[in-house]
């Protein structure tokens, strides 16, 4: 199939009325940051004098629900802010390309993918690196805030088809609309409940793959934050998921699950989860 051809064809599965192309202000060479990370990535973003630290502004607080974390990204401050905080040192510069390298692991369990919605895509920290592996992306988020320092970096980038400001409780795509939907650095914000609704959405826009972001319980931190609230040092439970948690919601939210991928193992409480959408009974 030729270039233009696919294009089209991901434009129309897409609903690309419905799709606002980045205004395109502003460099894209901030994607180096994931494909060469450390020394060159980390420098891109350190601001002289500065390292990121629990006042920035686009820190969240983390023991607040769902609701805040869902309207505390729609602020410029916070937006502008973000990556700096993210991966504004070598070695959150690392850290990102782990999760990078854990991404691609679970792509390749994948087949016959080549729309993806990247959902929520906040500033375009995976958009970019996806398209530059020749995925055709789409980018979509609540905060326009945050998809704006997105745009500005992917502007001339063929392969992502823009931006849909969305709530991923409802999304204003067609069934089937991507061959993947991939969700990073989010779910865990969100209470069990919604979370099969969300995912639930995510696996109805879905054609069929589904790769996401969970954080389990079975690593150090979890242990050691769970000790410290056993013996009155903490007062707010770490929520992370059990295996059994995970594959109950996915089983409600009609994903069945084919592979786990830790992105370290017991250091690290990331699990990158790739499923596939269950085809209703009775459908071909
Ligand atoms: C921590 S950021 C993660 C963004 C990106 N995936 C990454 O890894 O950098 C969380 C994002 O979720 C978005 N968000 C929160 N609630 C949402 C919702 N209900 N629907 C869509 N996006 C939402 C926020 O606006 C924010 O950009």
């Amino acid at each position: 199939m030729s270039d233009a051809a696919l294009l089209h064809r991901c434009a129309q599965r897409a609903g690309l009325s419905r799709i606002e192309r980045g205004d395109g202000i502003g460099p894209r060479t901030r994607w180096n940051l994931l494909q060469r990370p450390g020394k060159d990535g980390a420098k891109g973003l350190t601001i002289k004098g500065r390292r990121p630290s629990k006042d920035d502004p686009s820190r969240a607080q983390r023991d607040r629900e769902y609701d805040y974390k869902k309207r505390f990204y729609r602020s410029a401050q916070v937006a502008e802010d973000y990556d700096f905080h993210r991966w504004g040192t070598k070695e959150r510069a690392r850290r990102n390309a782990r999760k990078w390298a854990t991404i691609l692991r679970g792509l390749s369990y994948t087949e016959r993918v080549q729309t993806i919605l990247d959902l929520p895509c906040g500033t375009g920290r995976f958009t970019g690196p996806l398209s530059g592996r020749g995925y055709e992306v789409v980018g979509s988020d609540i905060s326009r805030e945050m998809m704006g320092q997105a745009a500005a970096r992917s502007e001339g980038i063929d392969r992502i088809w823009g931006y849909v400001q969305a709530d991923a409780e409802g999304l204003p795509f067609p069934d089937g609309a991507f061959d993947c939907v991939m969700s990073i650095r989010f779910l865990f914000h969100i209470d069990p409940e919604t979370r099969v609704e969300i995912l639930r959405e995510m696996a109805r826009v879905s054609r069929r793959w589904l790769i996401l972001d969970y954080r389990h319980r079975y690593n150090y931190r979890y242990a050691m934050w769970t000790l410290k609230t056993f013996l009155g040092l903490r007062t707010t439970p770490l929520k992370r998921v059990s295996l059994e948690e995970l594959r109950s919601e996915c089983s409600r939210a009609g994903l069945s699950i084919k592979k786990i991928i830790p992105v370290v193992r017991i250091f690290s409480d990331k699990w990158i989860v790739v499923c596939e959408a269950v085809t209703p009974e009775g459908d071909s």
